[in-house]
């Protein structure tokens, strides 16, 4: 169900990292509006070096849940919960972008994922989902679950579902003074 929201900033601040999901299925149709939003996206010269691979099967999704767990240390163990796993894919650029990319010295592809990823998020918190993006994981066993050819790259995975608890935590933030200052560094 879309949330009403009365303005985009408001929509940003009800975005949230969640951790912790029940165990509602997510509608198919709710998954393509986000990966709409994500079509969307700019990108640098227009490459869209994106493919997302849905996840929805259960037994699949779980071992990319554990691909992304690790035991010892107490990371991303909540990742289980959630019912559906998006894997962001890293594809070629297009020539400019990448030439773009060298003579500039920056990584624009990656930049182009995070924008593509955060319009998905933003989109499925717009529809009362929750989402977590997930950057720590064996890249390795993800690669072989789902058959990633050589030169493409799964760089985020984003875990989908119902947030458990309806409340949005408090933001951990820098000061908003100490991001940006006017005409000069
Ligand atoms: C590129 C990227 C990678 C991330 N990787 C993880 C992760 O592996 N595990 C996790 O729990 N959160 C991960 N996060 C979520 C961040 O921890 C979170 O966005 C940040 O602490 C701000 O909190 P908020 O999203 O609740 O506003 C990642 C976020 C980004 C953008």
């Amino acid at each position: 169900m879309e949330k009403p929201f009365s303005s985009f900033l408001e929509l940003v601040n009800q975005r949230y990292s969640v951790r912790s999901f029940n165990s509602n299925p997510v509608d198919d149709e709710l998954i393509k509006q986000c990966l709409r939003a994500a079509h969307l996206a700019p990108s640098a010269c227009n490459a869209q070096p994106w493919k997302f691979i849905v996840v929805n099967d259960p037994i699949l999704k779980n071992q990319l849940a554990d691909a992304t767990s690790k035991h010892i240390v107490p990371m991303n163990h909540f990742t289980k919960q959630a019912p559906v796993h998006v894997v962001v894919i890293l594809e070629k650029p297009n020539l400019t972008s990448a030439i773009g990319s060298v003579i500039q010295n920056k990584p624009y592809t990656l930049i182009d994922i995070g924008i593509a990823t955060a319009h998905f998020c933003l989109q499925a918190t717009a529809l009362g989902l929750g989402t977590c993006i997930i950057g720590w994981f064996d890249e390795k066993k993800v690669r072989k679950l789902l058959q990633i050819p050589p030169f493409s790259r799964p760089v985020l995975i984003i875990a989908l579902g119902y947030p458990e608890k309806p409340d949005v935590p408090a933001k951990h933030r820098k000061p908003f003074e100490n991001i940006f200052n006017y005409n000069k560094y």
